[in-house]
Formats: structure tokens, C-alpha cells, sequence
């Protein structure tokens, strides 16, 4: 059966804390001469551990190897395309990670304004362009929202430990607080105690700026036009050598809590559909992550 989390080879394996410093779900830990292990099993298969090994030493037997492109060496249809724009995005693409460690240095506003450029050449429904960019540009900003998310998520899993509520909003129809519980509640609480503790970013991940995409919902497809803007945010932050992470995590609260609205001064008619961490990334990556293998479904015949 293939492994469910990385693989890491103890003779190859430095001892260098790579794969620690970013692993998402802190499940590799740090042995003899500080090799690293793994040490759960709550892997979210990012692959972040195999890009940035320095020595090969880790493999993720669980993903196939990197997205290429196909067509252009094939003297298919598509062999007078110019291969340069093509592979250029490609790279883009593949090298853009989700930064889960950033330097301590403010964002230039004109790379800022440059990601804000290329998120509104998206394309939006009847070309209602009805998004609306809330930008922190500074790392006060961004904990800011960060305890404000802080105190929705405290108050959440005050409700969730109690198994009684749990069960009778279960048999009632309403699954919700449950299904949180099993999944994110244990996760959200280390968070929570890392941040009290010690500051420990486990939300935004130091990142010292942010760019938060809502939308009017008046607006014919607001959240298809926003996260289409987001990706372009993305895209273009790795093109520009930023790094950055959607913080899904701030979305989900701002859903259920008003004031995280309120905080941010969003009228009402908006619904923020995506949080975008910003920063220069501290990671060195060595390589490109895979995917699972892409398997389309062929309709020649309908
Ligand atoms: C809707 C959405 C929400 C996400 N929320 C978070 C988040 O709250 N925190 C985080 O660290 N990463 C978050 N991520 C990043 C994913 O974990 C990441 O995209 C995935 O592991 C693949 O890694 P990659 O982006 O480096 O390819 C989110 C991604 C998406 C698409």
C-alpha cells in the first residue's frame, strides 16, 4: 500500500530543519543529529517536506511527479504556438507555493499595486467586475485581523469541546459542529496556545502584509470573479519573487462573524471570498511539487 505521508531517508537526511520549518501540519519531527522523522500521521500530502530537501532525502510516494506540458514537443496541432509564453506560465505555475515562512521586511506598495493589476484582468461575470481588494499593507494589520479571527476560532471551540452540543445538533440535522471537531478542532486549539504562548504565527505564517478579495454580491457570480482575481494575485506574486498563501482559515470566520467585517469597515452588500498572505518568502525550494495524476474523462462520443 503507498505511504500516506512523506518518506524520509535517515543516510540522506542532513539534519538541516527544512522540511520541519514548513511542514503545514507539524507532523515531521526532529531525531539523532536533528534528522528529521515523521512523527504522525495528519499529513495533508502538500509535498512542501520533497521541494525543499537540500539533499533528496525525502519522497512523496503519494503524488505523481510535477505537471509538464505536452503539446509542445509533440509536432501536434499546436506546434506553431511560440513554446516560450507557454512554458514561462507553466514554470509559474508550478513553482508558485503556498509560503508558510516569510522575512521580516515590509512589501513594496508598487509590487503590491502590480498584484492588484494583474487581478482585474480576470475575467468576471457580464464583466461585472463587482471586487473589491482590502489591502494590509503592514505586518500590524495583518495580526490584527489575525486576533480578530483569533477570538471567533476560541470562542468556536469553546462550543465544539462540549460533547453534549455536538451530538444533539448532530441528530438535529446539523452535522457542522461535529464534523469541525473531528476535523480541525485539536489543530485550531495548538494554534490558539502557540500564538498565547509564544506568538507563534500559526495563522498567517509571519507573512507582513495581506490582500483581502471580496465581492458584491449583487453581482452576477461574485465568488467565481473573486477567487478567478486570486489566483491572478497568486500567479503574479510568484512572477514578481513573493511569497503567498491563501488563508482560508480567515474566510470561513469572516462567514460566521460579522466583526471581522466591521474590523475591516466592508459594507454589508460585500463577502470576502478570499485572504491573501504576502511577504518574501524565507524558503528555499529545491524543486517543484507533484500532483496527483490528472485523469480526464473523455466525452468523444455525446
Ligand atoms: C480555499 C483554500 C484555502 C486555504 N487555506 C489555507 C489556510 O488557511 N492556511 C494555509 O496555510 N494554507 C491554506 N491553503 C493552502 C493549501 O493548503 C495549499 O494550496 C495546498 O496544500 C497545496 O499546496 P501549494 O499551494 O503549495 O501547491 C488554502 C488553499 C485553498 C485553495
Amino acid at each position: 500500500m503507498t505511504s500516506k505521508v512523506p518518506l524520509i531517508d535517515q543516510q540522506r537526511c542532513i539534519g538541516c530543519g527544512a522540511c520541519r520549518s514548513i511542514c503545514p501540519d507539524r507532523v515531521i519531527g526532529a531525531g539523532l543529529s536533528d534528522k528529521a522523522f515523521i512523527d504522525g500521521e495528519s499529513c495533508m500530502q502538500c509535498g512542501h517536506c520533497y521541494a525543499v530537501c537540500p539533499a533528496e532525502a525525502v519522497s512523496v510516494p503519494f503524488l505523481s511527479s510535477a505537471p509538464e506540458l505536452t503539446s509542445i514537443d509533440s509536432g501536434g496541432a499546436t506546434s506553431w504556438v511560440d513554446p516560450l509564453p507557454s512554458q514561462m506560465l507553466m514554470e509559474i505555475m508550478k513553482q508558485r507555493r503556498s509560503c508558510r515562512l516569510y522575512q521580516d521586511k515590509p512589501v513594496d506598495r508598487a509590487l503590491i499595486d502590480d498584484l492588484l493589476q494583474a487581478a482585474v484582468t480576470a475575467p468576471s461575470g457580464t464583466n461585472s467586475q463587482g471586487w473589491k481588494f482590502l489591502v494590509l499593507p503592514n505586518r500590524e494589520g495583518v495580526i490584527r485581523l489575525g486576533e480578530v479571527t483569533a477570538d471567533f476560532y476560541r470562542r468556536l471551540n469553546r462550543k465544539a469541546a462540549k460533547p453534549m452540543m455536538r451530538s444533539v445538533l448532530k441528530l438535529l440535522g446539523y452535522p457542522a459542529l461535529h464534523n469541525y471537531y473531528e476535523g480541525y478542532y485539536q489543530k485550531v486549539q495548538e494554534a490558539l496556545k502557540g500564538w498565547d504562548k509564544s506568538r507563534e504565527d500559526r495563522l498567517f505564517h509571519g507573512a507582513p502584509a495581506a490582500i483581502i478579495v471580496a465581492a458584491d454580491r449583487r453581482s452576477s457570480c461574485p465568488a467565481e470573479d473573486a477567487l478567478l482575481a486570486s489566483q491572478n494575485i497568486l500567479l503574479m506574486a510568484e512572477a514578481l519573487d513573493l511569497g503567498s498563501c491563501l488563508i482560508g482559515y480567515v474566510v470561513e470566520a469572516a462567514r460566521r462573524d460579522p466583526s471581522i467585517n466591521r474590523l475591516l469597515d466592508l459594507d454589508k452588500n460585500y463577502r470576502i471570498h478570499s485572504v491573501v498572505a504576502l511577504g518574501y518568502p524565507a524558503v528555499n525550494w529545491m524543486r517543484p511539487v507533484g500532483r496527483k495524476a490528472v485523469k480526464p474523462e473523455i466525452l468523444a462520443s455525446i
